[in-house]
């Protein structure tokens, strides 16, 4: 269990699955150790720099709907750590992607070893990931792949933006969804499953997956801008400077395509398109940006999203694992109080 791991506010369940969060903590570190120091080096870096470990603590709580005796079982904690897995190596491409300086409060991988080796250390780690989910059999292996799949398409679908004519809050909330949501929706369906609870159970648990998914992905958002470096452990504005328009600046542009658009939002998309590259002119935008009443838009649409997110659990029985998973939706927006 890291550091990090939120807190649930539902303690017996709390109680019930921390000696699985610690022993995927051991599998996880096992997973990214390899026989040679330099690569090992390079493929423990993230995993041992810290992370919230929120996509595992979701498998072990989807977990608890299912058979208690299987709750704990291998198969749910190979399919933990898989999942984390996966996050890591999508967070070394990303990275590439982003020219991000740091990561988890530490140098990116990129900065320290190059493109090239961040990238190899990536597939690295989603092969390792891969050979965790074969054991779990065919159609696991099919369900990883197909969500590997999304979370590359929301990556590559984000570089190109939208075409002529569709609306590009909405292809953005498609991206978020396909980049993000994917993985945490198969991080709850996976823990719902291989504990044997129905694929009634696990449907539910794919749709609120998804949803908590974009609502933690349009908070951070939020916290790219609105957080110190030190808090996120990322660099702020990291998004902007590479010319990714994040919700708060979609929203802008689409006030200016309305012609609502205020003075003070008019000077930030004027700024934005001018040159980023000292540290200065970011920090100012940065700055504007979060004073401006778009980040409050966008913090609210957080909201709605985690929002729907706990409605979908309505069929669900109540109880302590419905409560952990309202705790864990409201928790990933809550971050921007
Ligand atoms: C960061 O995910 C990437 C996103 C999808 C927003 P997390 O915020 O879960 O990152 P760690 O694992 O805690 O570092
Ligand atoms: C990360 O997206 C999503 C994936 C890794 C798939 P971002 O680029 O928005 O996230 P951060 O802010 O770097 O964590
Ligand atoms: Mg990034
Ligand atoms: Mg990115």
């Amino acid at each position: 269990m890291s550091a990090q791991t939120p807190d649930l506010h539902v303690p017996d369940l709390e109680a019930r699955i921390t000696p699985g969060l610690e022993v995927v903590e051991r599998r996880l570190l096992e997973a990214v150790s390899s026989s040679r120091d330099l690569i090992d080096e390079m493929t423990r870096h993230l995993a041992v720099a810290g992370g919230k470990r929120m996509r595992p603590l979701l498998t072990l709580v989807c977990a608890q709907l299912g058979d208690p005796e299987r709750a704990l079982g291998d198969k749910v904690i190979a399919a933990a750590t898989a999942v984390e897995l996966t996050h890591l190596a999508s967070l070394y491409h990303d990275d590439v992607m982003d020219s991000a300086p740091t990561r988890r409060g530490v140098p990116s991988a990129q900065h320290l070893w190059g493109n090239n080796r961040a990238i190899l250390a990536g597939d690295i780690l989603f092969a390792r990931a891969s050979q965790l989910i074969a054991s779990l059999g065919p159609d696991m292996v099919a369900s990883h792949a197909r969500t590997f799949e999304r979370l590359c398409e929301g990556q590559l679908n984000e570089t190109f933006g939208p075409t002529d004519g569709v609306d590009r809050v909405d292809f953005y909330l498609q991206v978020l969804a396909d980049k993000t949501g994917s993985l945490v929706s198969a991080a709850a369906s996976f823990g719902a499953l291989l504990a044997g609870a129905g694929s009634l159970v696990s449907d539910v648990l794919a749709e609120f997956g998804e949803k908590v998914g974009v609502a933690f992905q349009i908070a951070d958002d939020v916290l790219d801008l609105a957080s110190s470096g030190e808090q996120s452990g990322k660099t702020p504005g990291t998004d902007l400077r590479e010319g990714v328009d994040t919700l708060p600046v979609l929203l802008l542009r689409r006030r200016e395509a309305a012609g609502t658009i205020d003075q003070a939002g008019e000077r930030i998309l004027r700024d934005l398109s001018g040159d980023l590259s000292s540290d200065e002119a970011l920090a100012s935008v940065v700055e504007q940006l979060r004073c401006h009443d778009v980040l409050g838009e966008t913090r609210e649409l957080a909201r709605t999203w985690a929002d729907d997110a706990v409605a979908t659990l309505a069929p669900l029985p109540k109880g302590e694992p419905k409560k952990a998973l309202e705790a864990f939706a409201h928790l990933m927006v809550d971050r921007l109080a």
